[in-house]
């Protein structure tokens, strides 16, 4: 009898769920030794794993950022800060303006947070309950810490590797629900050999090859083990429960500034954008607040900004800096200490509308 190759029996006996055990692993491992980015926190193939630190901050650092928006950051903050103890001891604010433009501050704050609890306790913890415990490292990140710094069998699973996952068994539930069952599907396909470099395979096939739109499915080295692609399923997946839509809050924010001075205000150091430097603004749930001083205030503009749970629509209001100004908000720098590199990208474009 003859078999072809659309008979959905001939199709079953190569997929990913019958796979033999380790050939995914291995052909990604091979793939990834060839076509694997050369990111500037990895280890070359073949060599040492990465310092520890390396690791942790670049982890940090890629919690919902790309990775073509982390490499400058990390280069700087691995020349000024080679290692924890460097960046135990440095000062927060600098710190802080270091970390402005990549976003979600509170990463700034718990990295010093770890770093202070590492330099002063020993070693780096080396599992994934210990990296756990440290502020800032949740179960993905101490996962994937655990696995590409310390040789850990964890299973890592972050948007690419659902994508990848997805298509490969050709998982039709939708995401969030099917987190869980992808999450068991990927840890049945994670070795014990190499388990930091196939979670950063998984990684590199879903952001080059297994893209959301249009896979380049003709050079996966996956390609004859993928369901979904057998299925030509493969754009559709994974699916997704429709969102809620986001919704949008606004508030005032207001610069006042002369020829030689800047109204500033830090954010508190808890909650949005929390310790970071800006002009002073209302609450953004309502909460009105009155200017931070009597001036001749004059709208502006808006600036739309997207935070994590939120869209944000700032009116900005400018007003000149008054003769003695009474200031009930915030405090007067001198204009040629207000670099806007070190200012959140919110308060960026604020400063550019004012300017
Ligand atoms: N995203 C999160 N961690 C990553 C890593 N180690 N390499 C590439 N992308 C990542």
């Amino acid at each position: 009898m003859c078999e072809s190759a659309d008979h959905p029996a001939a199709e079953a006996a190569t997929l990913a769920g019958n796979a033999a055990p380790g050939q995914i692993a291995d052909r990604l491992l091979d793939w990834y030794d060839r076509h694997g980015r050369a990111l500037p926190w990895r280890a070359p193939p073949g060599s040492p794993a990465p310092a520890p630190y390396r690791v942790w901050l670049s982890e940090i650092m890629l919690q919902q950022t790309t990775v073509a928006a982390v490499r400058d950051y990390f280069h700087r903050f691995t020349a000024r800060w080679p290692d924890v103890h460097a960046l135990a001891a440095a000062d927060d604010a600098e710190v802080m303006a270091e970390w402005a433009g990549l976003g979600y501050y509170a990463r700034a704050r718990n990295l010093l947070a770890t770093a202070r609890a590492v330099a002063a306790a020993g070693p780096f913890p080396d599992t994934r309950d210990g990296l756990q415990a440290l502020p800032g490292i949740g179960p993905y990140t101490a996962a994937a810490i655990a696995a590409i710094a310390f040789d850990r069998p964890e299973t890592v699973v972050d948007g690419n590797v659902e994508r990848v996952v997805a298509r490969l068994f050709a998982v039709q539930t939708p995401l969030p629900a099917a987190k869980k069952p992808l999450t068991v599907l990927a840890g049945r396909l994670t070795p014990a050999q190499r388990p930091g470099d196939f979670a950063q395979a998984m990684m590199d096939l879903g952001a080059t090859i297994c893209t959301p739109r249009s896979p380049a499915c003709g050079i996966c080295p996956l390609m004859d083990l993928c369901a979904a692609r057998a299925a030509g399923i493969q754009a559709d997946l994974p699916r997704r429960s429709p969102k809620r839509p986001r919704p949008t809050r606004h508030g005032t924010v207001w610069v006042a500034r002369d020829d030689r001075h800047v109204l500033v205000d830090h954010r508190p150091a808890r909650g949005l954008l929390g310790g970071t430097l800006g002009f002073p603004t209302t609450g953004w749930d309502g909460t009105d607040l009155p200017p931070p001083l009597d001036a001749a205030w004059q709208e502006a503009g808006e600036v739309r900004h997207v935070l994590t749970h939120f869209d944000l629509r700032l009116q900005v209001m400018l007003a000149a800096l008054p003769p003695r100004a009474a200031v009930v908000r915030g405090s007067l720098m001198p204009r040629r200490d207000l670099n806007p590199q070190s200012l959140p990208g919110l308060m960026r474009k604020v400063w550019a509308l004012a300017r």
